[in-house]
């Protein structure tokens, strides 16, 4: 267990994020923290309230300004704003920067050692944001995305074959969008090769659903976006850091030349453990994963233009 945690933006994600956390016990304390008087203040004290009941006994605090994150071994960004209408796409990466920007800067200054993991979008963009704003090595800047992808996917397969979700082993890898990179290849059911047990046709339309699975929630919801989901799927890169697990999940990472791309953060299969981001996976890829990717990153480059640093 880490001493404390720190989630900035106290919405949705962020707040469904701290419950989770605390429930797992992954801190002492969980920090939440929100721009908005009273609300990361009342939302964290019903958590709190929540623990004799669940049994949890992590502290679970909110605040609207920085001082009671300091110190925080990892903070989880999830601060940021939904698009609104007659606002550009390039309009919301420039307003989500801007807040991200101000979340880095009071990271950098009340916890500088910490690991952080960014979920705010656009994910790709924002975590370069991170990055740069903090300084921080690319193993304690990682973005959260594949997981939450890949959850999806194998959420859809497990539906259409009529087995459990556990024994779908896959992994999504590119940026977080519709340009998304499933890997049919490496997609197995306790080890038997997808494509021995689905037609392609219904594959491909299953690859269509992950790529647009966002968009699926947002549809039903219309006022927000997904958060359930999410949230699990920070929390399972939060437990694998907190517990040294050493889990292989695919992450935003700074890529330095892997799969050849580099100065950039796109979604590649990263060890995560105590140290963050302790590796990245270099697998083999098929000709058309190889194409997918390259197109998925030239996606995340052209939002990344949008940005002044
Ligand atoms: P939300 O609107 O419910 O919550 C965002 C919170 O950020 C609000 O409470 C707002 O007051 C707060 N905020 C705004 N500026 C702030 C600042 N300067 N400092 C601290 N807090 C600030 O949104 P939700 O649903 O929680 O989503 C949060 C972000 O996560 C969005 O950008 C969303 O697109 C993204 N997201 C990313 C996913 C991924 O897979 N990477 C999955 C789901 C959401
Ligand atoms: C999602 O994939 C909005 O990025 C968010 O649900």
């Amino acid at each position: 267990m880490l001493q404390k945690i720190t989630v900035v933006g106290a919405g949705n994600v962020g707040a469904t994020t701290a419950q989770r956390l605390a429930e797992k016990e992954l801190a002492r304390t969980v920090v939440m923290v929100d721009v908005i008087e009273g609300v990361p203040q009342g939302k964290g004290l019903d958590q709190w309230e929540s623990a004799p009941i669940e049994g949890f006994d992590t502290r679970v605090v909110g605040a609207n300004d920085y001082a009671p994150a300091a110190g925080s071994e990892l903070v989880v960004v999830t601060a940021g704003i939904a698009r609104k209408p007659g606002m550009s796409r390039d309009d919301l990466v420039r307003t989500n920067a801007d807040i991200v920007k101000q979340v880095a800067q009071q990271i950098k200054q009340v916890c500088p050692n910490a690991i952080v993991v960014v979920v705010s979008n656009p994910l790709d963009v924002m975590c370069w944001v991170t990055k740069q704003v903090t300084g921080f090595p690319r193993e304690r800047v990682i973005g959260m995305a594949g997981v939450l992808d890949t959850a999806r996917y194998r959420a859809f397969l497990a539906e259409a074959l009529d087995v459990s979700v556990q024994d779908i082993q896959a992994m999504v890898l590119g940026g977080h969008g519709d340009t998304m990179v499933p890997l049919t290849s490496y997609t197995t059911v306790s080890g038997i090769p997808v494509t021995q047990l689905l037609d392609q046709a219904t594959l491909d339309k299953i690859v269509d659903r992950t790529r647009n699975g966002g968009a699926e929630i947002v549809a039903f919801l219309k006022t927000g976006s997904a958060y359930y989901a999410p949230s699990a799927a920070v929390t399972a890169m939060v437990e694998a850091i907190v517990k040294d697990k050493k889990r292989v999940l695919p992450c935003a990472a700074w890529l330095e030349g892997e799969y050849g791309l580099k100065g950039m953060y796109c979604g590649v299969p990263g060890k995560l453990g105590r140290k963050g981001l302790e590796r990245i996976l270099e697998v083999q890829l098929t000709a058309a994963e190889t194409a997918a990717l390259k197109q998925s990153a030239d996606a995340v480059k052209e939002t990344m233009a949008a940005v002044k640093l």
